[in-house]
């Protein structure tokens, strides 16, 4: 009675073995995966391109993503593109075309101001006058450009030359918007360069601002 069990626990170890043994071959000579989808979640991942790991079931899906690289041309939604060239004729071009959009006022002005103080009086000089701090410690050239009332730049290629950068001055389109250069134009502009502006009746405020574009 006792060997009968013996036997039979010895002939079921035996095919548990062989089963094991045999169950792991796979044509791809990789090992087999438990519970696949635990590796690879079935929901859609941006960034993974689904033929790279299930091309054989889903060739279909080869180069499949998500996340795709947009189409040339695509511009984010609520931006307006720039359209004058990095050149001397786009520079030309943009200094009779431009024209600041944003009506004249205090509020504006002091926002100007702020960015300025964080953006440019490092370079330019709190009053304008290219001695500011990096100038002083001989860390940059003397600059070549006085924000005085004689300066003869229009605003147009002033924000030309803020968007692309000139001569030693990097761009600063990324760290600031339109709107944000159009303000530091318009506080260089009637601080350093004197020129008067009509203050609008209403005092206008970037929240408003923005609201008006939408
Ligand atoms: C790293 C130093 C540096 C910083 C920061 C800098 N500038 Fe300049 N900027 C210069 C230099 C140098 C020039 C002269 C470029 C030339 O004519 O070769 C210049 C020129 C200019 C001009 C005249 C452009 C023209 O068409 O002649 C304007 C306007 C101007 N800067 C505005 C700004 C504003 C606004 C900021 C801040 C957002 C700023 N700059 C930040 C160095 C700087």
């Amino acid at each position: 009675m006792k060997n009968k069990y013996i036997n039979i626990f010895a002939k079921l170890s035996l095919t548990v073995v062989v089963a094991t043994l045999f169950s792991c071959k796979e044509k791809n000579g990789l090992a087999p995966e438990y519970m696949p989808d635990m590796y690879r979640s079935p929901s859609i991942e941006p960034y993974v391109d689904y033929g790279e790991v299930r091309d054989k079931q889903h060739p279909e899906m080869k180069d499949v993503m998500t996340a795709r690289v947009p189409v040339n041309g695509t511009i984010p939604r609520g931006f307006t593109p720039y359209a004058y060239e990095n050149n001397a004729e786009g520079y030309e071009k943009a200094g009779i075309s431009l024209k600041n959009p944003i009506a004249y006022s205090e509020s504006i002005v002091k926002e100007g101001e702020a960015l300025y103080g964080m953006f440019c009086v490092q370079c330019h000089g709190a009053t304008g006058q290219g001695d500011g701090i990096l100038v002083e410690r001989e860390k940059f050239p003397p600059l070549p450009v006085k924000f005085n009332p004689g300066l003869a730049i229009s605003e147009g290629k002033m924000f030309h030359s803020i968007t692309y950068g000139k001569g030693l001055m990097g761009s600063h389109a990324s760290q600031l918007n339109k709107e944000e250069r159009w303000k530091i134009i318009q506080y260089i502009r009637t601080k350093f360069m004197n020129e008067s502006q009509t203050p609008t009746v209403q005092d206008t405020t970037s929240q408003e601002i923005v609201a008006t574009q939408k």
